[in-house]
């Protein structure tokens, strides 16, 4: 209840002084600043690269599997203990007493990439009422399933069995209680015999957020089981995503998706790093894989096939890395690497070949007979230091360029403070810092030699204290960063937040721009901020300069430019502005080249990001603490002015009517 007064306080202090000055009425002894705003609208600009805000996708903090992967079951193939048997098969878990029922794993699945299979030995007879309401497995999904009342699940498994079977498949509580959908699988001695396919759809009738999928018997016998799939039936553009975290990705209007990481592609040792060969076709055919860098198994529910399905649903340009041979321990000498260049090659047809190719016939058989928009693919994760790095790389690169020209290729070996030894497109920059440092380094690139490649700063972000979990003062940091790089678009390619995700319940990694758990998810203020970057991309880059009434000019970080609607009958100009000081600023806009009536003020916004606490962060009980706060212009005076709050982030949003008549 506090926490609301003081927000709402915060923000009615805030009107009025905004409102006050666009009445003309300067508010005294608040705001000692004063700022003339000039931009030149007539300018013809620069253009800003059509790819520079993007997003980076890695499988850290159960960000897939556990996250964007809809995907209910944990561990579905009884994999992730290993293939020495019997193993462990956390976190599924017995129904039952040890009297009653008895799991084992075996090595009998009818799959060969994934040959663990779960043996379900029910001891117990109904006959002399001995398995109470049913004995068997259950599975907890990541941290509780959410189960909605009204909503439907597709639950897909393969079992075969020593004799005729009924099977309970449940969605309950955890403790089992209350049945949330339950449907029965009855096979007699013949159709359970063999290995097969069972197919329900469950439709719960209540709502549980930390449900579990269960599977029980009342008959004495032996049950063989395998690859436990429960899907809802509801899911971002029918693909499998989870559809409020792909909207969250939606809503950053991202021009491209780096995936599938970071450190995940390296691997702690290259047995485990992530393969996209083993990530694609059939589901219950990849073997899955531990993830050893984040510490945690992976069915690969989500694979190379869904990363490029999810870049296209986004309207996103896929930025595929792979490994290049080299883990965070060890390293493919170059002399040994051409099989490995073959794997990626292959990689490449799996995403671009017709359909007449080995890997193009896959990709079709997937769904998606139409090759994907794969243009841009990098060498490697931060390994320019490591031993083997550039002679893998050259093997790489050459064999790339030579099939795909077209394919731009970035290196791992930062060109911003030297020149490149190798030929590349791009070169890949990545910083984690302090708040002040990353303000700084909003002038990061102005010196850099524009000679050579262009930049991809493909990992950015506030960490440490500063961080704490995602706060204000790390997003103004970064939102005045992004400023920079909008302004040195020239050099900067493309630019992409780190990490994206992280499940409450596995933090790996602090802090992130989208928190959630089985059930909700929030922005941090580092998502937000992403969200005045939405029209930058392919946008023109306006000259402006500030005039101070009071010759000292404060350092506000802030970039103008014109962006395209879409619509062929007007434009927008977004000026951006950020106060990484605790005094508020008086802003007074000048349009130059452009009169006042052609914007339309109806269609205008002014957008603003701040809060009472630099410090202030959102979270599950209040996810909507730090937000940018949208107001619509009611008219325009002869002035355009607005208040620049301390510690914030603006954007004015200004309708340009007929703007190429104007223009
Ligand atoms: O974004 C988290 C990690 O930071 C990435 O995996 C890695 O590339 C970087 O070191």
């Amino acid at each position: 209840m506090w926490e609301m007064w003081r927000q709402m306080c915060f923000w009615l202090l805030w009107l009025l002084l905004v409102v006050g000055w666009q009445k003309g009425a300067v508010v005294q002894g608040q705001l000692n600043q004063t700022l003339t705003w000039k931009v030149d609208a007539g300018h013809s600009g620069s253009l800003i690269s059509p790819t520079l805000f993007g997003i980076f996708f890695e499988e850290i903090n159960h960000a897939g599997g556990g996250g964007l992967w809809a995907e209910l079951v944990n561990n579905r193939g009884f994999e992730a203990g290993g293939t020495n048997t019997p193993s462990n098969i956390a976190p599924w878990y017995p129904i039952g007493t040890k009297d009653q029922v008895w799991l084992e794993t075996e090595l009998s699945s009818c799959f060969e990439r994934n040959p663990i299979a779960l043996r379900i030995e029910v001891l117990c007879d109904e006959n002399l009422n001995e398995c109470g309401s049913g004995v068997g497995v259950a599975n907890p999904g990541y941290w509780g399933m959410d189960i909605q009342a009204g909503e439907e699940y597709h639950v897909v498994f393969w079992l075969h069995s020593s004799g005729p079977i009924t099977l309970l498949v449940a969605f309950t509580s955890s403790d089992g209680q209350t049945t949330l959908a339950q449907e029965r699988l009855i096979l007699d001695e013949s159709s359970a015999r063999d290995w097969g396919k069972q197919e329900l759809f469950l439709k719960a009738n209540e709502t549980d957020h930390y449900a579990r999928l269960s599977i029980t018997s009342l008959k004495k016998g032996t049950i063989w089981l395998d690859q436990v799939s429960a899907m809802p039936v509801d899911t971002y553009k029918g693909h499998g995503f989870r559809p409020e975290l792909a909207k969250m990705l939606e809503d950053m209007k991202p021009r491209f998706i780096r995936f599938p990481g970071g450190c995940y592609v390296e691997g702690g040792r290259l047995q485990n790093a992530w393969r996209w060969r083993e990530s694609v076709g059939p589901w219950e055919e990849r073997p899955g894989h531990f993830g050893d860098v984040w510490g945690y198994w992976s069915d690969d529910g989500i694979g190379y096939f869904e990363f490029l399905q999810l870049a296209e649903d986004l309207g996103a340009l896929p930025v595929w890395v792979f490994n290049n041979g080299i883990s965070h321990t060890d390293e493919v000498a170059t002399g040994l690497i051409r099989p490995f260049v073959k794997d990626i090659l292959d990689g490449i047809e799996f995403a671009r070949g017709d359909i007449t190719t080995q890997w193009g016939q896959l990709r079709s058989n997937m769904g998606h007979p139409d090759p994907f928009e794969l243009y841009y693919i990098a060498i490697g994760n931060e390994d320019c230091g490591k031993r083997y790095y550039r002679d893998n790389y050259m093997v790489f690169f050459d064999a790339i360029k030579e099939n795909y020209p077209d394919i731009k290729l970035i290196t791992n070996c930062d060109g911003s403070w030297r020149q490149l030894d190798h030929p590349s497109d791009l070169y890949d920059f990545h910083i984690y810092t302090n708040a002040n440092n990353l303000y700084s380094m909003a002038h990061q690139f102005d010196h850099v030699s524009r000679e050579g490649p262009r930049a991809f700063v493909s990992e950015y972000a506030v960490t440490g204290r500063d961080a704490g979990t995602g706060s204000l003062l790390a997003a103004l940091a970064e939102g005045a960063f992004m400023i920079g790089l909008e302004l040195n678009s020239d050099l900067v390619a493309m630019a992409s937040y780190a990490p994206l995700f992280v499940n409450n319940n596995d933090r790996r990694w602090n802090p992130d721009a989208i928190v959630f758990n089985s059930w909700q998810q929030y922005g941090t203020p580092s998502y937000w901020v992403q969200h005045f970057f939405k029209d930058s991309s392919g946008a023109t880059l306006l000259p402006f300069s500030f005039e101070s009434v009071n010759s000292t000019v404060p350092p506000l970080v802030a970039s103008a430019l014109r962006a395209h609607s879409g619509n062929p009958t007007f434009d927008y100009l977004v000026l951006k502005a950020v106060n990484f000081e605790g005094d508020p600023v008086q802003l007074k806009i000048l349009l130059e080249g452009l009169p006042l009536n052609s914007i339309d003020a109806s269609q205008s916004t002014i957008t603003i990001l701040s809060s009472s606490n630099v410090m202030d962060e959102n979270s599950f009980s209040q996810p909507r603490k730090v937000l940018p706060n949208v107001r619509h212009f009611d008219s325009l005076e002869s002035d355009l002015g607005v208040v620049l709050p301390p510690y914030s982030v603006l954007s004015l949003k200004l309708q340009l009517a007929s703007l190429h008549a104007e223009i």
